[in-house]
């Protein structure tokens, strides 16, 4: 018996295996510090805690329509109202078991095999992964040199008559950057004249800095929802801190969703009744967290940045939202798969490799964690690379020995 060929090629998730690492690290009571963490830590609003007790109190918990529960689809075309000033109508919308699903089931609903979908590099890592599990192609786009933000005309350089879908996720995850109000309007009118279909990952577009604002997308396509091409992603994962919620949405034409529909049906049905109420709560009440949290995330992006800035070989371009940034540490170590490995074994520090987020040379670094962690972990990181630091650090009353050059 094997294992399909599609399921060999899929590769593991690099950050999943990170938290396992380091969850093994921290039981033989090494004091391992993570910043490689893909999640904020405030707590849950307390809305989305009671709704999802209310329902699970009715002892009523039952399946959902396929695409989701009224009040949650109502909350999510007021968010698009409120937040991309785009009225979408309930067949607009599907809900899905976060944003990851809501994209794996958007690319099985529109992507044939061998279809080519242009992925604009530094990248989600799960991206060409999930094309690839549709079968399809992922072809990457690279940045201009020295910056994290392609040029159109590569984008469009990269375009065949293969070409079905182009992913944006702005904020993007891994750098931190967002795109220009003028290059989104490039990328989604040249989509809407091409008829290429257009997914935004919006996941982090609450999450950013400096007063800086995400642009709607909305703002540069057709006026109609059902000829539009565009399609957005997002979900109560990063805002609300609700990760463990699996709880995100998809808004696109009838067609798209009405196909979507079909294929969630036969995957999982619905998505969790007592997490839909609880993403509905949140939506539906006090925001203020939203504001805290983004504020923390500022302040976390602002000591992480001065810390970094003090390397003499370290490259950094300030985030403007997200909790991550991707500094360039070619300096010392342009393969980034071994510094990672290496600042894990020598200062403890869990650190996510650029190269799988198609940036060589580059370390993604979180901030969500506590000004603890950050200062310890970039202070960690500095000793370990910099041959002029002292031979020894005590970490609690741990003794650690530079015994590297
Ligand atoms: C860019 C991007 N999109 C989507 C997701 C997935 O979000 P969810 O937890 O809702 O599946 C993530 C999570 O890390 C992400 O970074």
């Amino acid at each position: 018996m094997t294992i399909s060929k599609l399921a060999q090629e899929i590769k593991e998730s690099p950050t999943l295996t990170l938290n396992a690492t380091a969850g093994r690290l921290r039981e033989k009571g090494e004091p391992v510090i993570h910043l490689g963490a893909g999640e904020p830590k405030s707590k849950v609003p307390l809305d989305a805690i009671l709704a999802a007790a209310a329902k699970l109190t009715t002892a009523d918990i039952r399946y959902t329509p396929t695409e989701g529960i009224p009040s949650l689809i109502k909350a999510v075309i007021k968010y698009t109202a409120d937040n991309y000033q785009r009225m979408v109508g309930p067949k607009n919308v599907i809900i899905s078991n976060g944003a990851k699903h809501a994209i794996y089931n958007l690319m099985v609903t529109l992507v044939d095999p061998k279809d080519e979908v242009i992925i604009l590099a530094p990248y989600w890592v799960s991206y060409p992964e999930i094309v690839k599990m549709v079968y399809g192609v992922p072809v990457i786009v690279d940045p201009e040199p020295g910056s994290f933000l392609p040029k159109m005309e590569n984008i469009a350089k990269a375009v065949t008559p293969r070409t079905k879908v182009i992913m944006v996720n702005s904020p993007n995850n891994p750098s931190g950057a967002i795109y220009p109000e003028g290059l989104i309007a490039e990328i989604v009118q040249f989509c809407e004249k091409k008829g290429i279909y257009l997914m935004m990952d919006d996941i982090y577009h609450k999450l950013t800095f400096d007063k800086q604002t995400t642009v709607s997308c909305y703002k540069f396509a057709k006026d109609n929802v059902e000829s539009s091409k565009l399609i957005v992603i997002n979900g109560v994962s990063k805002m609300y801190a609700m990760t463990g919620f699996r709880i995100g949405w998809t808004i696109a034409n009838e067609k798209i969703i009405e196909a979507m529909i079909n294929v969630q049906a036969q995957n999982t049905s619905c998505s969790s009744v007592v997490l839909q109420e609880a993403a509905a709560g949140a939506l539906k009440g006090v925001q203020s967290g939203v504001e805290n949290l983004r504020l923390t995330l500022e302040n976390n992006r602002n000591i992480m940045v001065n810390e970094l800035r003090s390397f003499s070989g370290v490259k950094i371009i300030p985030p403007d939202g997200t909790f991550y940034c991707l500094p360039d540490f070619s300096a010392y170590n342009n393969d980034s798969l071994a510094l990672s490995k290496f600042l894990l074994e020598k200062a403890l520090v869990v650190t996510v490799p650029g190269k799988e987020f198609g940036l060589e040379g580059h370390l993604r670094l979180s901030y969500c964690g506590s000004v603890k962690e950050i200062t310890e972990g970039i202070a960690r990181i500095k000793w370990a690379l910099d041959p002029k630091s002292p031979s020894e650090i005590f970490v609690g009353d741990k003794r650690y020995r530079r015994d590297w050059k």
